[in-house]
């Protein structure tokens, strides 16, 4: 109300001070306009006069004064007309005589100067214009005639333009005050009312009422501000009263909060470098617009939320189509972007070095060597080179990256980097380096076969620390290096000696961002609902999620199925399994083949239990985000994780998570590095096709309460190793080595 108050006044005031200025300024110019009219008129009127009655006018006297200002007063239309005669006599008027004493200055003036003279005088308080002209100087000296114009009719003009314009400041004011009014209480006050009361309910703890509704446009870049204010708010509270929680129950879950404070006694202001070669963030062109992406990666689901916790540098190939377009010029953009929290370096790979390094030596030769799952692994020179040289690359850049630090931490992820711990530790003896391989390591007769072996294992053993998900990971690896190079294994501790350098090989199970906080998270929608919107009615629902790739055994899963729905035909009509199928590295020929024999399959069993209105199988294959494929998780009676040889698989661990009822049932391959710590799960060999299927119907069948007891054991495990503390006990293993 004051603020209304105080804003009408302002801009009466204000736009009363422009008319004022605009008025003064018009009447100005219109009184000078009439006032030269009035003087122009008057001095024709004197010339005619002088000049037609010169003869006269030199005999005016006393007697005939009268009957000459009289014929001219009424000709004219003048106030007044004078004679004034030989220096002292007014000789004759028609006019009062305080007006003819106010004349005599300027008479005088006049005379002195022999010209004449026309002034604005004001007499019983009219304004009058009085126009002295001298007279036959030759005959008579000193003789005048005063004309007195009337000016009043002036005055009068200007005085109705000071009140026109007056009423009319009175109503723009009025006017324009209204309408501020009205715009400040609905298209201001309005919006920033709304965003008051969802800044509210955010401090009571009602984050979702903000997500609401969005306000006023021009108020949405504030809005989207405050949210995540209210939202980082709302995150510190929660973790706040979950510390709390946790401390009255003497329990230490970890937490991204109390990962932080952990970092930063560890790191001691020391920088801290992600190297991988997926980027956590890709941008890309959909039509007009950039697009940015999560890639479907169980090492970003990791990594990323340690990164969001504890901020630092994440260097990564860039392989989105806008993603040049989306860095400064030193390839680097903030992340994740709607909240930054750290920093991502792309650096830009050539085609060429793309299809030697990735898709070759990575993904045709280390990747199936790595994975038993009976593609095989192809090794060439020309791959090898680039592998080598892009490992060269990315130690450059980091080396450039970390040239001003004394002992920076360097995490390496995964088997695109075997060379890199060496080559950074040559260029930075000083520098903490880990590597972690997030896919399994194979038996020492197996990873023999690579021509490159002793390359890789000693660029690996340049690190102070190498990560598997499982002890069996590690000890392959143990054996492979007894077995390849001159070194001794301590067995007692898991190390490595090498060259005078000590490397530790060590089990961190990696897993997912799953705290207390998100114990409470609801479905929002039922599995009959999500397939409906799928055009599928159907009771019950299984769920896979994998990218498509031969390691993932989906054709099994797909048999399984097959064999479930043959052995138990009464869930032809009522079970429907969803699988999402991300595709990947589709430039290999063993993974489009793959794509193709996934189709194939999907259609065959879809033909050949074809039911109106419902499938067997429903593939999704495109990439899906993790929002959008969580509803899937929280509403799927099963997921069916069937990895032919996987390192962890934190889908396994996803699934778990989002059941926040407890229910549902995980079946898990024997062959991923999960089924070590998910115990609650069906664990099945994806290879046994009879098994698969005896283990989807009893997922189906199992009771509520066994369901309960599994999905609590295995939710309490999750969240009891997540990758906060999976995080934390890497970094503490890092800091206890000394080289
Ligand atoms: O999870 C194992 C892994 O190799 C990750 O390291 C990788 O990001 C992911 O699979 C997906 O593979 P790509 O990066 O080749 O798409």
């Amino acid at each position: 109300m004051r603020l209304n108050l105080s804003l009408i006044i302002s801009i009466i005031v204000a736009v009363g001070l422009i008319a004022f200025s605009f008025t003064f300024y018009q009447t100005l110019s219109e009184r000078s306009k009439l006032n030269s009219e009035l003087e122009k008129r008057t001095v024709q009127i004197a010339e005619e006069i002088c000049q037609g009655n010169s003869a006269y006018l030199t005999q005016i006297n006393h007697v005939n004064v009268d009957s000459f200002t009289d014929s001219i007063n009424n000709k004219y239309n003048l106030v007044g007309l004078a004679v004034y005669y030989n220096n002292d006599s007014i000789i004759a008027n028609n006019f009062s005589l305080n007006l003819m004493n106010s004349s005599l200055d300027y008479i005088s003036q006049s005379i002195a100067a022999d010209t004449s003279l026309g002034t604005f005088i004001t007499s019983d308080g009219k304004s009058i214009y009085q126009y002295i002209k001298p007279v036959n100087k030759e005959t008579i000296s000193n003789n005048v005639i005063v004309f007195y114009n009337d000016a009043e009719y002036i005055d009068n003009i200007i005085n109705r333009i000071w009140m026109r314009n007056f009423i009319r400041w009175f109503m723009q004011a009025l006017f324009v005050s209204l309408i501020t009014v009205f715009i400040i209480r609905w298209g201001i006050f309005g919006p920033i009312n709304k965003i008051v009361d969802w800044v509210k309910a955010a401090r009571m703890g009602n984050i979702d009422q903000l997500r609401k509704q969005p306000p006023a446009k021009f108020l949405a870049p504030l809005h989207k501000e405050i949210v995540q204010i209210a939202k980082a708010m709302h995150e510190a509270k929660a973790s706040a009263e979950e510390e709390a929680r946790l401390r009255t129950k003497a329990e230490a879950v970890w937490t991204p909060e109390r990962l932080k404070v952990e970092m930063t006694n560890l790191l001691q202001n020391k920088k801290l470098v992600v190297v991988s070669n997926r980027e956590p963030y890709m941008h890309v062109h959909e039509g007009k617009t950039i697009k940015c992406l999560v890639p479907a990666s169980g090492m970003i689901t990791a990594m990323e939320p340690i990164l969001k916790a504890c901020g630092g540098l994440w260097i990564a190939s860039g392989t989105g189509d806008a993603d040049k377009e989306t860095v400064d010029k030193n390839g680097k953009v903030q992340v994740p972007p709607e909240d930054p929290k750290y920093t991502l370096k792309r650096l830009w790979l050539t085609k060429e070095e793309e299809d030697h390094f990735y898709y070759g030596f990575s993904n045709e030769g280390l990747w199936p060597l790595c994975h038993i799952a009976h593609t095989r692994p192809t090794f060439r020179r020309e791959d090898w080179h680039f592998y080598k040289k892009v490992n060269e690359d990315f130690a450059k850049a980091v080396l450039e990256e970390t040239a001003d630090e004394e002992q920076p931490f360097i995490l390496i992820q995964d088997y695109h980097f075997s060379l890199l711990p060496e080559l950074i530790k040559k260029g930075k003896p000083n520098a903490k380096v880990a590597i972690f391989w997030h896919i399994p390591w194979p038996n020492p007769e197996s990873f023999g076969i690579c021509p490159w072996q002793k390359e890789i294992l000693q660029g690996m053993l340049g690190a102070d620390l190498i990560g598997f998900h499982t002890q069996y990971h590690c000890n392959h690896f143990l054996e492979t290096v007894n077995k390849t190079l001159e070194s001794r294994v301590l067995w007692d501790n898991f190390s490595v000696k090498m060259s005078g350098q000590t490397t530790f090989v060590k089990p961190f199970p990696i897993s997912i961002a799953f705290t207390y906080k998100d114990f409470n998270k609801k479905p929002k929608i039922k599995a009959s609902q999500l397939l409906d919107e799928l055009g599928i009615s159907a009771k019950f629902m299984g769920v896979g999620v994998d990218r498509i790739d031969y390691t993932k055994g989906i054709i099994e899963k797909f048999q399984a199925i097959e064999r479930f729905l043959e052995k138990n035909p009464s869930y032809i009509g009522k079970f429907t399994f969803v699988q999402i199928g991300a595709p990947s590295r589709t430039l290999i020929k063993s993974y489009s083949d793959m794509v193709s024999a996934v189709e194939t399959e999907t259609n065959r069993i879809n033909w050949r239990f074809k039911s109106k209105g419902w499938k067997a199988i429903l593939l999704l294959k495109r990439h899906h985000s993790h929002e959008e494929i969580e509803p899937f998780y929280a509403v799927a009676d099963f997921c069916l994780v069937n990895s032919l040889h996987d390192g962890m698989n934190l889908v396994a661990k996803e699934y778990v998570a989002s059941r926040n009822e407890n229910d549902g049932v995980l079946i898990l391959s024997r062959f991923a590095g999960a089924s070590q710590e998910l115990q609650g799960a069906i664990v099945v060999n994806p290879y046994d096709i009879e098994k698969s299927a005896d283990a989807i119907k009893l997922a189906l069948e199992m009771t509520d309460q066994e369901q309960n007891l599994r999905m609590k054991q295995m939710r309490q495990i999750i969240v009891e190793n997540n990758i906060y503390s999976w995080a934390a006990a890497l970094l503490r293993t890092m800091v206890t080595i000394h080289n």
